[in-house]
């Protein structure tokens, strides 16, 4: 089995999880002021997590739930067992599985599962992105103001400044239409299938971009932070596009 088809089979197990508890359990806690999480995000981390430690069990591990799990190696796993869990715990039909593996610096691998509609977007380096069986292609747009783009908001939205409210009004006026949708990893599966000409957050974590922004760069995209510089998964403000719209958003967000 490859690591790639080792992460698809998980994602799979975890999204039939996802649904299952979608018809049966709606239990909520919150673990910050506006952040929920239920009990569902740590039964799909936990069968994640026993996955991963018993078919690797020397690969480091990164989950959003806590399973932080060390190792002397250079294979890191970044996982989001459930993104998009506000959506989730509403019954609002917009969620995913982010697993992606890191080897040192380089993304090796990233698969983002939409369970609901049976998508399975994977990229592997060097081998393109895929939505299930047809390969995946950035869009062509070559404007910013023929764009559809989306992005997020943080958690602390309510208690900070520095929360994208002004460049979200500023992006919606220029656009066709600025979508949140609700989860950061299928909002960049979306980027590389060109529903989506770009997507730009802040405050993300490493188990939200890491399988995205793979999948974006191997259908042709582009990843930078907002200045334009080079993207990594711990710079938490990305912006991932079809690379014709790039500069003018970065224009735009730094104003
Ligand atoms: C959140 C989602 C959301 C984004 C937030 C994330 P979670 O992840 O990706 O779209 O705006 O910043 O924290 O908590 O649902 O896994
Ligand atoms: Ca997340
Ligand atoms: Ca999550
Ligand atoms: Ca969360």
């Amino acid at each position: 089995m490859t690591m790639l088809s080792f992460a698809i089979e998980t994602a799979r197990c975890a999204g039939a999880l996802l649904l299952d508890g979608l018809a049966r359990r709606r239990t909520m806690e919150l673990k910050s002021a506006y952040e929920v999480v239920t009990e569902i995000d740590r039964d799909s981390e936990a069968l994640i997590v026993a996955a991963i430690r018993r078919t690797f069990p020397d690969h480091a591990i990164l989950a959003e739930e806590g399973g932080r799990v060390e190792r002397e190696s250079p294979f890191l796993w970044l996982i989001d067992p459930l993104d998009g869990t506000n959506n989730y715990a509403h019954g609002f039909p917009f969620f995913s599985i982010s697993i992606a593996l890191m080897e040192n610096d380089t993304l090796l691998l990233g698969v983002v599962f939409d369970p609901l509609r049976n998508e399975l977007f994977s990229a592997e380096r060097g081998a393109g992105a895929w939505c299930n069986e047809q390969r995946l292609r950035v869009s062509a747009t070559p404007t910013l103001a023929s764009s559809l783009v989306s992005t997020g908001f943080p958690y602390d939205y309510a208690t900070t400044a520095d929360n994208n409210t002004r460049q979200f009004t500023r992006l919606q006026a220029r656009t066709q239409g600025v979508r949140r949708a609700g989860s950061a990893a299928l909002d960049l599966a979306y980027v590389a299938a060109g529903r989506l000409d770009a997507h730009w957050e802040l405050r993300l974590k490493p188990w939200d971009t890491a399988a995205g922004a793979l999948l974006v760069l191997e259908a042709g995209g582009r990843l930078s932070d907002w200045r334009g510089a080079p993207w990594n998964p711990w710079n938490d403000r990305l912006v991932a596009s079809n690379g014709r719209i790039h500069d003018e958003l970065i224009a735009a967000l730094a104003e």
